[in-house]
Formats: structure tokens, C-alpha cells, sequence
């Protein structure tokens, strides 16, 4: 059974505070996802596999250890998901990026899959699924879905803020993914949007209402 992680630091809590601010504009919100998902990549590191390496220091032989393998793939989910990449690639810049296009249909809220692109060997990488918002939940279980059907099997997914109702579907759908959510709200509105939330977080990003 995989596990939710709601991250529990103090850095984290004032970043978030920022976001959901009315009053945080285009620029102060974009800059802040990027700082939030590369806190939370160190904690969803945390199991990467290393590899023993033998390093010459100026002085001797350090053994050392380094990631091993494939590393990581990151994936965001269109559009809001790309706000978070930037932050994950500052600490991991070999990672490859996959993109899927999903948009919730404003009157069912189902979600429809309009783009999806992803490296070759996604088998063989862990894959971050990224999506600032984890609302119903449908969005982000299509997105795994699709990802599953292309090889890739150590998914994790992170996001921002999450409603209990997403973290429901997803573990139900998906148990084998672990989540990992800077916050986790109340409940969603009849609109399906996350209360207190922080508002359409794909508009707020690029500046779009
Ligand atoms: C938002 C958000 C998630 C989805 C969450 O995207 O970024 O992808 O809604 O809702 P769900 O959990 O109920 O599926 P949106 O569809 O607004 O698209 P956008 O990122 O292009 O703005
Ligand atoms: N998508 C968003 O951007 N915000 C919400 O509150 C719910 C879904």
C-alpha cells in the first residue's frame, strides 16, 4: 500500500500561505510553486536508488554513493503541472520530462486528454507526476492511467493542494502511488474547486483571468 505524505515544515506552511493569498500576483505566485515542488522533491527523493562510487578526492579514495540508474522522469500534467518542473530540475537536471495534456470539462469535470509525449525508456525511470492541484482526483488518476499503459511502473505523484476527496480516489484507483501534497484542504465546492484552496491554479500561473 503506498503512502500520503502531507510535508510538514514551516517553509513549506509560509510558501503556501503566499500562494493562496488573492493578493499574490502572476510573478510572486509562479516563483513560489518552483521554491514549494523543489522542497518537496528532497522528501520524495528520499528512496531513490545510489550506487557505491570510488571518488578521487585531492587527498585519497572517498568511497561515495550516487544515484544509480535511469534517475528520474518528471511529468507534469498541462498546464498547471509545468509551474512545478523548473523546481524539481534545479536539483535533478539530468531528469527527462514527459508532458500530458489534460483539462477538467468545466460541467462534468471529467477530465479530457488533448496531448501526451513521453521519453522512450519511461519503464525503466521513477516518474514524479507533478500537478499543482489534486481536486476530485481525475485528472490525476487519467494521467497515471495513461502513464501505466506506456511502461512506466514507479510513479509518485506531488502536488500543491489537495482536497481528501482526490487523495480518496487516488489511492483507491492507483494504490501503488505514493502522494505527496504540501497541504491538505477541507473539501471542494459544487464547482469542484478546493476550499480554502487557492483558486485555478493554471490561470494564476500563467496569467490567464
Ligand atoms: C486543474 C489542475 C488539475 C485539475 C485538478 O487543471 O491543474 O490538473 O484541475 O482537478 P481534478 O483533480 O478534479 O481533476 P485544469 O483542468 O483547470 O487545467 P489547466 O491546468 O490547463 O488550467
Ligand atoms: N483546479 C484548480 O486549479 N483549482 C481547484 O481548486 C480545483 C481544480
Amino acid at each position: 500500500m503506498a503512502k500520503t505524505v502531507i510535508l510538514d515544515h514551516p517553509l513549506i506552511k509560509h510558501k503556501v500561505a503566499i500562494m493562496r493569498n488573492k493578493n499574490t500576483g502572476t510573478r510572486e505566485f509562479k516563483a513560489v510553486a518552483k521554491e514549494i515542488a523543489m522542497l518537496m522533491c528532497y522528501e520524495a527523493t528520499r528512496e531513490l536508488a545510489v550506487e557505491d562510487v570510488d571518488i578521487e578526492t585531492p587527498i585519497t579514495t572517498a568511497h561515495c554513493q550516487m544515484l544509480a540508474g535511469k534517475k528520474l522522469a518528471i511529468v507534469p500534467i498541462l498546464r498547471a503541472g509545468l509551474g512545478m518542473v523548473d523546481g524539481i530540475l534545479e536539483l535533478i537536471p539530468s531528469a527527462k520530462i514527459g508532458h500530458i495534456g489534460l483539462y477538467r470539462d468545466e460541467e462534468t469535470l471529467e477530465p479530457v486528454e488533448y496531448f501526451c509525449k513521453m521519453p522512450p525508456d519511461i519503464g525503466e525511470r521513477d516518474v514524479f507526476v507533478v500537478d499543482p492541484m489534486l481536486a476530485t482526483g481525475g485528472s490525476a488518476c487519467d494521467a497515471i492511467k495513461m502513464l501505466k499503459q506506456r511502461g512506466a511502473k514507479n510513479i509518485k505523484f506531488l502536488c500543491l493542494i489537495a482536497a481528501p476527496e482526490g487523495i480518496k480516489k487516488l489511492t483507491e484507483t492507483h494504490p501503488d502511488v505514493d502522494i505527496y501534497c504540501a497541504a491538505l484542504d477541507d473539501h471542494l465546492n459544487e464547482h469542484g474547486y478546493i476550499v480554502p484552496g487557492l483558486g485555478d491554479a493554471g490561470d494564476r500561473i500563467f496569467g490567464t483571468k
